[in-house]
């Protein structure tokens, strides 16, 4: 197993963001953390030479490249592009010094298992928002004819044959279809997922996966059926440009809300955010696509609403905090309530010690907005929940110290650059 050699220069560990400019100009959006992550998870599929372009700079690549690195691959990057190279063989096994650091190591699972027959998984850790659970993941692969035993804190997968089976999932989660997926392109027959997940990161893999030869049809439905290929030479290595970061894209969009101005997200889908614009629009925000991306100016504050996460099309979860962050500022009060992970509310009290009025209970939060928020020293416990702390410093009068800002790094290509690109005033401290 070779060693994780990155870290060739680590993301800051404190973001000193100075509150009150407004956002002008055109920031531009990097490929989508959510996707390559499992793209690149599905070049375990064949042997060859892969070529992912758009690829964000974020530290989660770099654990995934160790990831295949561990398994025999070797990984290389030329500007926006990873080349992947798969040996004929590859270990099927993910490390727990590496899996430990981020969740997503855990969609390698299905491509290994369809590859080599088996897979040995070192039970996931990742973000600090709740118990993430992989009991589906687990129940589907078992429905294709998998084993599976656990020891010394690793998962253990077994299947001789996979063999196509009607899979219902309990809830559409992203990760399971993802590993159902990877591991019925190589099941003899055909495999049906119902209530699957929809999220363009799902139909970007698929269109990876068809380019090597799998034969999937309905991705971005509830219904995806996947014709197995049963030889191995039937797949190959294809090359992909990554969609855009639709998460990040969001993080932009609030940070005018918040800011006032007018800015354009370039490289931003609007079809793959339309219940976020549409909650933006009805805040105050005038929000449309434009030719490469989505425009949107904030001419005066906003006015709160609502906001509940569901699966998508539904108002993401990862969106979230960026809304608390933006409802934090409004006016009026908004109800955010929260439906797919139980913990994601602990940044709350990072918000509150800038002066924000947010009440909690249970999968609750009740916003009041103030007419300013207060700069103070904060703590990041996630990406997603970083990024939000690091927006909301940008309304705050006086200074924000983010601590614990390299989990912000984990899925942003330096967003303090590209956030002063357009006028804010954010540093390493
Ligand atoms: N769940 C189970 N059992 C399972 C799988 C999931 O109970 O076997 C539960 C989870 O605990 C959670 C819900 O189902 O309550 C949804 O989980 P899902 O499997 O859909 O999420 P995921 O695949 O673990 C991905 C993203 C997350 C994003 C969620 C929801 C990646 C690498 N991660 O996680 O993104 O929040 O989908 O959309 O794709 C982020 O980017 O910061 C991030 C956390």
């Amino acid at each position: 197993m070779s060693v994780p050699d990155h870290d060739p220069a680590a993301p800051p560990d404190r973001l000193i963001v100075r509150g009150g400019s407004t956002l002008e100009g055109t920031i531009r959006i990097g490929g989508a953390k959510n996707s390559v992550l499992k793209l690149m998870a599905a070049t375990l599929l064949a042997p060859g030479e892969y070529n992912l372009r758009n690829v964000p700079r974020i530290t989660d690549v770099d654990l995934m490249s160790d990831l295949l690195r561990a398994t025999g691959c070797s990984v290389s990057r030329s500007d926006d592009s990873l080349v992947i190279s798969v040996p004929d063989e590859i270990e099927p096994v993910a490390p727990y010094e590496i899996v430990e650091q981020f969740r997503a190591s855990i969609v390698v699972m299905g491509p290994m298992l369809a590859r080599c027959g088996e897979a040995r998984v070192a039970l996931p850790g990742g973000d600090d928002f709740g118990p993430r659970p992989i009991d589906m993941h687990v129940r589907g692969l078992t429905e294709l004819g998998a084993e599976f035993d656990t020891a010394h804190g690793y998962v253990h997968a077994r299947a001789s044959n996979l063999l196509g089976a009607r899979v219902l999932l309990e809830f559409p989660s992203v990760g399971a279809t993802e590993n159902l997926l990877m591991a019925s392109v190589r099941a003899k027959g055909t495999t049906m997922i119902d209530n699957a997940a929809r999220e363009p990161e799902i139909a970007d893999l698929c269109e990876l996966l068809n380019k090597m030869g799998a034969q999937i049809v309905g991705a971005g439905s509830s219904t995806i059926t996947i014709e197995g290929v049963d030889s191995a030479e039937a797949l190959h290595a294809a090359d992909h440009t990554v969609i855009g970061d639709r998460i990040e894209a969001a993080t932009y969009l609030a940070a005018v809300g918040i800011t006032g101005g007018e800015i354009t997200v370039k490289g931003a889908r609007h079809e793959h955010m339309v219940m976020l614009c549409q909650k933006l629009g009805e805040m105050g925000m005038r929000i449309s696509p434009d030719a490469d991306g989505i425009w949107a100016l904030v001419p005066r504050r906003l006015s709160s609403a609502d906001c509940s996460t569901l699966p998508y099309p539904g108002l993401a979860t990862d969106f979230k905090p960026f809304l608390v962050s933006l409802l934090a500022t409004t006016e009026g009060v908004g109800i955010v309530t929260e439906n797919l992970f139980s913990g994601r509310f602990r940044y709350v009290d990072e918000l509150r010690r800038m002066g924000a009025d947010i009440r909690t209970d249970s999968h609750h939060a009740v916003v009041r907005g103030v007419p300013r928020l207060s700069g103070a020293p904060v703590r990041s416990h996630d990406i997603r929940a970083g990024a939000a702390l690091v927006i909301a410093g940008m309304a705050a009068e006086g200074e924000t110290v983010v601590a614990d800002a390299g989990h912000i790094a984990r899925g942003y290509d330096d967003i303090a650059a590209k956030l002063n690109g357009i006028g804010a005033d954010i540093r390493p401290g």
